[in-house]
C-alpha cells in the first residue's frame, strides 16, 4: 500500500471572509481590504489556517462582485492590488495561507473582453462568450435560443440589440458566460485570473461554480416542471457537461501543478458520490476537495429555492452521512461546512435563534462541525453565532439580486398575492443569502463597531449586535467564540478521528438527536447531538469501550446521564 500523503490543505480549518461585510477601516460604511489587515490578530487568534477571501476584484456590483470586470484590478473601494499583497504577507507572516475566489464561468458584462465581443458578430473575441440568434414564435415574436432559466430568475439569455443576437448568461443578466469552447479563452482566463494572483503568493482557490464550464454546443431546451410559466429550471442540462474534466484537467497542467495550491470547487447538482470522485480523486486529479450541497440546500423548493419546504432531521442525517463516506476506500477528499456568503445562518436554519437557545445550539453545531471528516470551513460570523434577520425586516431591508428578483417574479407572476408573497418571504428569512452578508458584529458601539460612518453601514445591521458580538464573546470563557477556539484546538489534537476518521451514523431515523462515531484504527469518539428544544432520551450506542466524555456545550454534564438537555451536544472518546 502506498503511504497516504499529506498535504496541507486536509488538516486545515478555513475561515471565508465577505470583504463587504467583514470590516471598515475608513469610514465609507463598506469593508475593506486594510479593515482586513487589522483584524489580522483576531484571525490568528480563532486557530484557523487558511483564509478565504470572497471576490474583491474590480466589479460593478451587480452580484456583489462575482461579476468580475477587470480579474487583475481590486475593486476601488476595497483598496488595491498592493493592499492584497499586505494582506497575503500578513498572512504568511502568521502562518497563515491565503486563498481567492476564482469566477470564471462568467465575467461582468463592463469586462473588456465582453465589451470587444458584443461589438459585432465578426468581433475576433466574438466566440469568446455564448451567442446565439433568436427563435421565432409562430406569431413571428423573438424567443431566446432554449428555455432555460437564469439562477436569478427570467430567462438565461439576453437581447443584444447592438450585434442581433442572444448572449447565455446563467447569473444576471451583467454576467455572461464565457466560452470555454475557445482554446484561446482559457489561456486568457488562466493568465488573467490564476497566474496573475499565484505569482503573488495566492495558496489557491475556491472555484465559483466549477461544474458549469462546459455546456455542450447543443443547448437543448429544458423539460417542463414549473407549469404555467415559459423559463425553466435547466441545471441538469449546463452542469458536468461534455468536457469538464478535460478542462480542470488543463487548468491543472497548465496552471495549478506549477504551484502548491489548494483548490475547493463549488459543486451544485452533482448527486452521485462516483461523479464527485472524478472531482476529487487524485488519479484523474482535477481539484482538491468540492462543496456538495445537499446539506445546505435541505428544505429548499423544488419549483425554486425560495419555495421553502422544510425538512426532516432524518434528511439531515442522510446526507451528512453520504458526503461523509463517499470518499471511504478511496484516495479524494471532502469538505465540512454548513455556512457560506449564499445561505442563511447555521444557528437560525440547524439550530434556534431563540434567546434561550441560541448560543447553546451555535455551540452544538460546533461540536458536530468539528467531529467532521474533511476540510472544515468557518464562515466569518458563526464562530459568534451570528443568526439571520429578525423577521420583522421588510423586503427593501434586502439587498440580494437573488432575493429581489425572484419576489419581485412573483409579485408580477401573482399579481401581488398576498398570500405567494408571504411564502417567498418566509422562505427567504430563512434561506436568504443577505443573512450571511449583514455585517460582522465587533462590539456593541454604534452600527456594531463595523463602521465609523454616521449614516452606518452599506447594509443593515442586526438588531441584536449588542448580544451577539466579538468583544463581549472574547471577555467571555464561556461564549460561543470560546468554545468555537476550543473545539477547533480540540479537531487538531485528536486529528486522526476528526479530520480524518471514518464516519458511522446511529439510528437514522429518530427526528430528535443525531448520533455518530468516529473510528480511527482502535480510537472511537462518538458524538451526540439534540436538535430539538426538548430533552430527550439518549442511549450509548454499542460498539463496546468505555466511555469517557471529552467536550459538551452544558454545563454540570459528565456524560453519564441518559438525557439530552435541550440542544445538547457531547463528544465521547471511546476506550
Ligand atoms: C456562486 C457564488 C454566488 C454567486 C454565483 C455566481 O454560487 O457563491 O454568490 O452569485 O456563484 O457567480
Ligand atoms: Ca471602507
Amino acid at each position: 500500500m502506498t503511504i497516504r500523503t499529506r498535504p496541507w490543505w486536509k488538516d486545515s480549518t478555513v475561515y471565508q471572509i465577505y470583504p463587504s461585510s467583514f470590516f471598515d477601516s475608513n469610514g465609507d460604511g463598506l469593508g475593506d481590504i486594510p479593515g482586513i489587515v487589522s483584524k489580522i490578530s483576531y484571525l490568528a487568534s480563532l486557530g484557523v489556517d487558511v483564509i478565504w477571501l470572497s471576490p474583491m476584484y474590480d466589479s460593478p456590483q451587480h452580484d456583489m462582485g462575482y461579476d468580475i470586470s477587470n480579474y487583475e484590478a481590486v475593486y476601488p473601494p476595497y483598496g488595491t492590488v498592493a493592499d492584497i499583497e499586505t494582506l497575503i504577507s500578513a498572512c504568511h507572516s502568521r502562518g497563515m495561507k491565503f486563498i481567492l475566489d476564482l469566477v470564471v464561468n462568467h465575467t461582468s458584462d463592463e469586462h473588456a473582453w465582453f465589451q470587444e465581443s458584443r461589438r459585432s458578430k465578426d468581433n475576433p473575441k466574438r466566440d469568446w462568450y455564448i451567442w446565439r440568434p433568436a427563435k421565432y414564435a409562430e406569431d413571428g415574436t423573438r424567443m431566446p435560443p432554449n428555455n432555460w432559466r437564469s439562477f436569478f430568475s427570467g430567462s438565461a439569455w439576453a437581447w443584444d440589440e447592438g450585434s442581433q443576437e442572444y448572449y447565455l448568461h446563467l447569473f444576471a443578466t451583467q454576467q455572461p458566460d464565457l466560452n470555454w469552447e475557445n482554446p484561446a479563452t482559457r489561456q486568457a482566463i488562466y493568465d488573467s485570473a490564476m497566474r496573475f494572483w499565484l505569482d503573488k503568493g495566492v495558496d489557491g482557490f475556491r472555484v465559483d461554480t466549477v461544474n458549469m464550464y462546459s455546456k455542450g454546443t447543443e443547448l437543448p431546451d429544458a423539460p417542463i416542471i414549473d407549469e404555467g410559466i415559459f423559463e425553466q429550471p435547466a441545471s441538469g442540462l449546463f452542469c458536468n457537461g461534455p468536457r469538464m474534466h478535460e478542462f480542470l484537467r488543463e487548468m491543472n497542467t497548465e496552471i495549478l501543478n506549477k504551484y502548491d495550491t489548494m483548490t475547493v470547487g463549488e459543486l451544485p447538482h452533482t448527486p452521485d458520490p462516483a461523479h464527485v470522485l472524478r472531482y476529487v480523486g487524485s488519479g484523474d486529479k482535477q481539484l482538491d476537495m468540492v462543496f456538495q450541497f445537499d446539506i445546505v440546500d435541505l428544505g429548499i423548493g423544488r419549483t425554486h429555492k425560495y419555495e421553502y419546504e422544510g425538512y426532516a432531521l432524518s434528511e439531515l442525517k442522510s446526507v451528512v452521512s453520504k458526503w461523509q463516506q463517499f470518499i471511504e476506500g478511496s484516495d479524494g477528499w471532502t469538505t465540512a461546512f454548513c455556512e457560506n456568503h449564499d445561505q442563511g445562518r447555521s444557528v437560525s436554519r440547524f439550530g434556534s435563534d431563540a434567546p434561550e437557545f441560541r448560543e447553546r445550539s451555535a455551540k452544538m453545531l460546533a461540536l458536530m462541525m468539528c467531529a467532521l471528516t474533511g476540510t472544515l470551513f468557518v464562515y466569518q460570523g458563526q464562530e459568534i453565532g451570528m443568526i439571520n434577520a429578525p423577521k420583522e425586516w421588510p423586503i427593501s431591508d434586502y439587498k440580494d439580486i437573488e432575493s429581489i428578483n425572484y419576489y419581485n417574479s412573483v409579485a408580477e407572476r401573482t399579481d401581488n398575492d398576498p398570500k405567494a408573497l408571504g411564502h417567498v418571504m418566509k422562505s427567504i428569512q430563512i434561506l436568504g443569502r443577505d443573512h450571511a452578508r449583514l455585517p460582522m458584529q465587533w462590539d456593541d458601539s454604534p452600527h456594531a463597531g463595523f463602521t465609523t460612518k454616521k449614516e452606518g453601514a452599506w447594509m443593515r445591521i442586526h438588531d441584536e449586535y449588542r448580544t451577539i458580538n466579538v468583544a463581549k464573546q472574547e471577555k467571555d470563557p464561556k461564549s460561543v467564540l470560546s468554545f468555537w477556539k476550543s473545539v477547533l484546538k480540540i479537531r487538531k489534537e485528536y486529528r486522526e478521528l476528526f479530520i480524518h476518521g471514518a464516519f458511522e451514523a446511529y439510528d437514522i431515523e429518530n427526528q430528535q438527536t443525531f448520533v455518530f462515531g468516529k473510528r480511527h484504527g482502535e480510537d472511537r469518539a462518538v458524538v451526540a447531538l439534540n436538535f430539538t428544544g426538548e430533552e430527550q432520551p439518549f442511549k450509548k450506542p454499542d460498539v463496546g469501550g468505555k466511555f469517557e466524555l471529552l467536550v459538551g456545550n452544558v454545563e454540570g454534564v459528565d456524560g453519564t446521564e441518559d438525557k439530552l438537555a435541550p440542544w445538547e451536544g457531547r463528544i465521547y472518546l471511546v476506550s
